[in-house]
Parts: C-alpha cells; sequence; structure tokens
C-alpha cells in the first residue's frame, strides 16, 4: 500500500478525502495533520475525529496544525460548509478519541513520511497550505524523499479546452469559488502556496487538482442515490449509519452548491480527487504529459469583503503557465474518468 499523510480541513468534501485514504487497501494512511479552513480549527480537528470514528478508524493519530494563515486574516465558509464546517448530519458520532499533542503537526507528519522508504510516500493537502509550507520550509530533506504531493486548490480558467490554460497576461475565463479569480484554499493563504509551488524540487513531483477539473466529479443524483444504497438494486434493505451519514454529507453539499452557486446537478467533490490520483493516477488525464509553472497572484485586495469577493482583484489566483514538452513541472489533469473513481 502506498503510505500517505493527509492534510484536510474536513469539511463535505474532506470526509470523502479521508474515507478513502483511511479505508482503501492500497493505501497506508500514515496519519492526518488539520488546517483551519471550511470551519476554525477546532471544529475542522473535530470534524475529522468524528468521521475517522464513524468508519472505524479512531486509531488514526490526528494532530491539529495551523489556526491562521502565515501573514493574512483567518477566514472560512460557513455558507458551504455550514458553521461546523460539517452541517447537516443527523449521525455524526460524537468522538470518543482526542487530537495528538505530543508533537507539532508538521514534526508528526514529517517522522512520518521520512521513516518511509525514500520515493515511495505522498503527501495530500485538500485544505489551504500553511501547514504545507512550514512542513517544507523547516525539513527541505523531504521534498528530495517524497514520492508525491497532490494538492486540491485553484482555478486556472480557460475551461479545459483545446487552448493551453494558464493565461498569463490576466485574460482567461474566471473560474474561481472566492473571488472571480481565486479558489478558496489557495485564496486563505497565498503567501503559503506560493512557498509550495516555488519549491523546484516538488514541482515536479506536485499534482494539483483545480476547481477546473473537480468540477467535472460531480455528486449527481445517481451517485447520491449509490452512496445509500450501494450497486444493490434492493433499495428496501436497511441502510447501514455509515451509508447514512455520507448520504447526509452529500445532500447539505448539494444544497449549498446549488443555493450559492445555482449548480444544481450535485455539489463538485473536490478532495478526494487529490487523494486518488495517488494510486490511480491513470484515471486523470494530462493530455500527453502537460507540465506548468505554477504561480500565486498576492497583490491586491484579499479581504473577505463583497468588495474583494466580487471585484477585480486577482489577489489569490493561480496561474499555470504550460511548460516547454519534457520540462518538469506541476502535473494539472484536464479531465477524468468520473464513474470509476466513484
Ligand atoms: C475547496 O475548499 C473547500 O471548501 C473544500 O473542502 C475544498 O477543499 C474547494 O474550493
Ligand atoms: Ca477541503
Amino acid at each position: 500500500p502506498t503510505p500517505i499523510w493527509l492534510d484536510c480541513d474536513t469539511g463535505h468534501d474532506d470526509a470523502f478525502a479521508l474515507v478513502l485514504a483511511a479505508q482503501h487497501p492500497n493505501f497506508n494512511l500514515l496519519g492526518v495533520s488539520t488546517i483551519y479552513g471550511n470551519a476554525p480549527l477546532s471544529r475542522t480537528t473535530h470534524n475529522t475525529l468524528a468521521i475517522l470514528k464513524a468508519i472505524n478508524r479512531e486509531d488514526m493519530p490526528v494532530y491539529p496544525g495551523a489556526d491562521k494563515p502565515y501573514c493574512r486574516p483567518v477566514a472560512s465558509a460557513p455558507d458551504i460548509h455550514g458553521e461546523s464546517g460539517l452541517d447537516g448530519t443527523t449521525c455524526l458520532p460524537t468522538p470518543t478519541a482526542t487530537p495528538k499533542t505530543d508533537l507539532p503537526a508538521i514534526e508528526a507528519a514529517y517522522a512520518a513520511l521520512i521513516a518511509q522508504p525514500p520515493g515511495t510516500a505522498w503527501l495530500v493537502a485538500t485544505g489551504c497550505l500553511t501547514n504545507t509550507a512550514l512542513l517544507l520550509a523547516i525539513h527541505p530533506d523531504l521534498a528530495p524523499h517524497l514520492a508525491g504531493l497532490s494538492i486540491m486548490g485553484g482555478a486556472i480558467g480557460g475551461g479545459f479546452t483545446s487552448a493551453p490554460m494558464g493565461v498569463v497576461s490576466g485574460e482567461g475565463e474566471r473560474f474561481g469559488n472566492w473571488t472571480p479569480w481565486a479558489e478558496f484554499n489557495i485564496w486563505l493563504d497565498p503567501e503559503s502556496a506560493s512557498a509550495v509551488f516555488s519549491n523546484e524540487i516538488l514541482a515536479a513531483k506536485t499534482t494539483l487538482m483545480p476547481l477546473d477539473l473537480t468540477h467535472q466529479f460531480l455528486a449527481t443524483q445517481s451517485v447520491q442515490k449509490m452512496m445509500l444504497h450501494g450497486q444493490d438494486p434492493d433499495e428496501k434493505k436497511p441502510v447501514p449509519t455509515v451509508r447514512k451519514l455520507f448520504h447526509e454529507i452529500l445532500t447539505f453539499f448539494a444544497k449549498t452548491y446549488a443555493d450559492v452557486f445555482g449548480l444544481t446537478e450535485g455539489p463538485p467533490t473536490h478532495d478526494p480527487l487529490a487523494v486518488a490520483t495517488a494510486i490511480v493516477p491513470e484515471l486523470f488525464d494530462d493530455w500527453g504529459g502537460e507540465r506548468y509553472e505554477v504561480t500565486i497572484v498576492r497583490e491586491g485586495d484579499h479581504g473577505a469583503t463583497d468588495s474583494a469577493r466580487n471585484g477585480s482583484s486577482q489577489c489569490g489566483r493561480t496561474v499555470a503557465t504550460l511548460l516547454p514538452k519534457g520540462k518538469p513541472g506541476v502535473r494539472i489533469p484536464r479531465s477524468l474518468e468520473k464513474d470509476k473513481l466513484w
């Protein structure tokens, strides 16, 4: 199994990342660190422990990480995930395990990852990049040691049509979900994101799952039904509580995406994709090996005010510039095999 460390801000779609990393037989989940994001750190940590309890994995160590960005004010996303970060559930268990505090989160992640054979372990971030940036800055020997880094974040724009994406000059389709230009995870801490993407050793091992891709992975009505009943045609059988829980998670997420974004087909289930690529990279198409240089816009109005959210500021924007063929860089798949991934 592929050793993996998950850094998450559990959240509705993070819950799916967590269950995939913890339960898929091809993964060996080493531990989990949490980060502020969808809700404050205390909530995302609680939610992580609660999901692990629901799937009988309370043995998994959970380390609370950063509770705010490197040099920005903290924000969260109650309109998408509710005040708790995981609203809408009636059967989320109360965790009995407690967060681990014997080490800082980044030291626990480092110890677990560096103990794996070189070139085998994955670090996956499904929240903002504060923990990841600190971990890589404090332990520069980790980048050459890892097999891969996978990140859910960014909104590239250009819609993955035939044109190369990443129009540096400022044209291109606006595809952000927090501001017209910026995706939430990258917007939260653009300085940390910038530090991660400017690590040259790591860039060649990094896979980025931006909104452009995750919006191709919707939890449609039929996915929601499958979550409840599996592939069993006999829908009258009693539904196990864990299925009910994950179904409720999807239906709440579907409602907020319909209310906030008018997306009625189903919510984009972003975060498990960042986990999945570590074991099934062939289900993501990078158009014959396209690689990108990724930079983050840090200038401009960043406040979570209406003026910033609806305005023209590009702060938090993820810019991807296509590299000449053969040059190492970040892998940003353009399409995916959604049925197989579900
Ligand atoms: C990302 O932000 C969060 O709301 C989700 O959990 C996902 O990681 C999508 O922009
Ligand atoms: Ca997340």
